[in-house]
């Protein structure tokens, strides 16, 4: 028999909550993170443990037929990717940031800066769409340091509970995007994992509502 395959976060923010739902919904899954796929042992699941920036490109592909994923992820490398449900867990936003001593107004105060950033397209499309011109360093993570260290004047990267950002003297100025977690497919998925994918978003729902 067919099983769905679907992609979770393998760790970071997403992962709990992730395996949370999964569990909620009451799939039991045989084996934690350090495989890097397990089975479920009651529905027709495999999971895949895979990095967060990597998901969109499985989902297209068709190596995975759905995941759990950041809606920040998918803007940034899937906007070609249906989100099915919004999750309702691992809310964030993906702001601009700068210094505490950078007296900021408006956007167009970001003409002409250096912005560090792990999200360079998301970056790109609202620095395009307020007619604002600045140069990107892109780098993956710690982000939030690229201002104390010379590197940036501002930074664009999530914001969660906003202690990274006071712990590195930064200030909110700008939310690009607000952000949670969502169930998406891909577009390659075949007509018999459809219809189980159609059976756990229905289970989904179920427990969505009674979060409420
Ligand atoms: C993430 C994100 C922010 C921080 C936001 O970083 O990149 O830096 O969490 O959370 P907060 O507002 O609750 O402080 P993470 O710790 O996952 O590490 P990374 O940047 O090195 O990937
Ligand atoms: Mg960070």
């Amino acid at each position: 028999m067919s099983k769905l395959k679907i992609a979770v976060q393998k760790s970071g923010r997403l992962h709990e909550d992730s395996m949370k739902i999964l569990k909620d919904v009451g799939i039991s899954i045989d084996n934690g993170k350090d495989q890097l796929k397990a089975s479920a042992r009651n529905f027709p699941l495999e999971v895949f443990y895979l990095r967060n920036g990597d998901i969109p490109q499985y989902l297209r592909d068709g190596v995975v037929d759905a995941a759990i994923i950041g809606e920040n992820v998918l803007i940034e490398k899937g906007q070609d990717i249906a989100i099915i449900e919004k999750l309702g867990f691992s809310t964030c936003k993906v702001s601009v940031a700068v210094p505490k001593s950078f007296k900021y107004k408006c956007i167009s105060d970001l003409q002409g800066k250096r912005i560090a950033t792990s999200y360079p397209n998301t970056v790109n499309q609202f620095l395009k769409s307020n007619e604002v011109e600045a140069n990107l360093h892109i780098i993956n993570g710690s982000v939030e340091i690229a201002p104390n260290i010379g590197l940036a004047d501002a930074i664009v990267d999530i914001v969660s509970s906003g202690s990274t950002l006071f712990k590195n003297n930064l200030k909110e100025v700008e939310v690009i995007l607000k952000s949670e977690a969502v169930l998406a497919a891909s577009p390659l998925i075949s007509e018999e994992n459809q219809a189980i994918l159609d059976r756990l978003q229905f289970r989904f729902q179920s427990v969505l509502k009674g979060r409420q």
